[in-house]
């Protein structure tokens, strides 16, 4: 006989109410009622909203840390750009999370791995490198250095001018979907490194600026773009753009969560009600959903690192003009 955990037949019930607080001791809640946060609704939209950070605001706080915090305290001396939403403690959209990284000369940060794919886009940096899986990439400015998932990654900086990077990493879909792991390296560093100046963990500056000369005009929406993705670390896209001053895009929503990147001229973003007004190494995001116009002051570069390519996987990818 099927019952309830108090051991009462369901057959002896005699309404609704009843019925739906005995199924809530076989932790189970009816569908069909009506819930405080509904499970789905009409179109898009994200808990997660516009948001800025200027180099020139963040660039003198990593020098500061440069001289408070040694390398005995973190390795990793790092800025997370937390998106100002007021549940969020350190995510920069729904799925990804961007940081100022800073490293002086002479100093290492000890090689590690985690399930979480990564990426680097180098903003200031010379005589600094990367070690990824044994292989020893230069991180100069401009560059872009790929560490997936798994791979064995440190830093190291052989250069005489603190060195400056943006990080990314999928860590808040990591989180969602649970799949973490993370090591230290037995050793700290890794041994027999050779050096990698021809890698696809690295895209050089030269590389990037090139593909985009030679790239056709694009779309109304994105401009002058390459798709740098690497198929090794499919959950997040990454996308150059180029363009012109006086330039502007035909507004858009899409349903994913970009990060920009500037890697140089100026502009303005408008994502919905928020203005951005951007220059170098700044970092601004348009969450799903938003409305995205861009207006380009001097000739710009910027690098998009999004949540797409996961969109377009799981068929929920939507983009129309707004
Ligand atoms: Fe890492």
């Amino acid at each position: 006989m099927t019952t309830t955990s108090a051991g009462a037949p369901f057959g002896s019930i005699k309404d609704v109410d009843e019925l739906i607080r005995a199924i809530a001791a076989q932790h189970c809640t009816p569908g069909w009622v009506p819930r405080q946060n509904p499970l789905m609704w009409p179109s898009a939209k994200s808990t997660f909203q516009p948001a800025h950070w200027r180099f020139s605001d963040i660039r003198p706080a990593l020098v500061a840390a440069g001289r408070v915090i040694g390398t005995d305290l973190a390795e990793r001396r790092n800025f997370v750009l937390r998106n100002p939403i007021a549940r969020n403690d350190f995510a920069t959209t729904n799925t990804l999370v961007g940081a100022y990284q800073s490293i002086l000369p002479g100093e290492r940060a000890r090689s590690h791995r985690h399930s979480s794919h990564a990426l680097r886009i180098i903003l200031e940096a010379r005589g600094s490198y990367s070690i990824v899986n044994g292989r020893r990439h230069p991180m100069e400015t401009g560059d872009i250095v790929l560490t997936p998932g798994g791979c064995w990654h440190g830093h190291g900086h052989e250069g005489v001018e603190q060195a400056y990077w943006f990080d990314c990493l999928d860590l808040p879909l990591v989180h969602l979907l649970e799949p973490m792991t993370a090591q230290d390296h037995p050793e700290h560093w890794e041994a027999d490194v050779t050096d990698a100046p021809d890698s696809p963990m690295r895209i050089p500056q030269a590389t990037v600026i090139q593909r985009l000369t030679d790239a056709a005009e694009g779309d109304d929406f994105f401009g002058r773009t390459v798709d740098f993705s690497s198929p090794e670390m499919r959950t997040i896209t990454i996308k150059a753009h180029q363009w012109k001053s006086g330039w502007r895009n035909r507004p858009y929503r899409q349903h994913a969560n970009q990060i920009f990147v500037v890697l140089g001229g100026a502009g303005t973003t408008t994502v919905d009600d928020a203005r951005f007004d951007w220059n170098f190494g700044d970092v601004f995001v348009a969450p799903l959903a938003s409305r995205v116009t861009h207006h380009v002051q001097d000739d710009a570069m910027l690098v998009a690192l999004s949540d797409e390519g996961l969109m377009k996987y799981c068929g929920f990818h939507q983009l129309e003009a707004a």
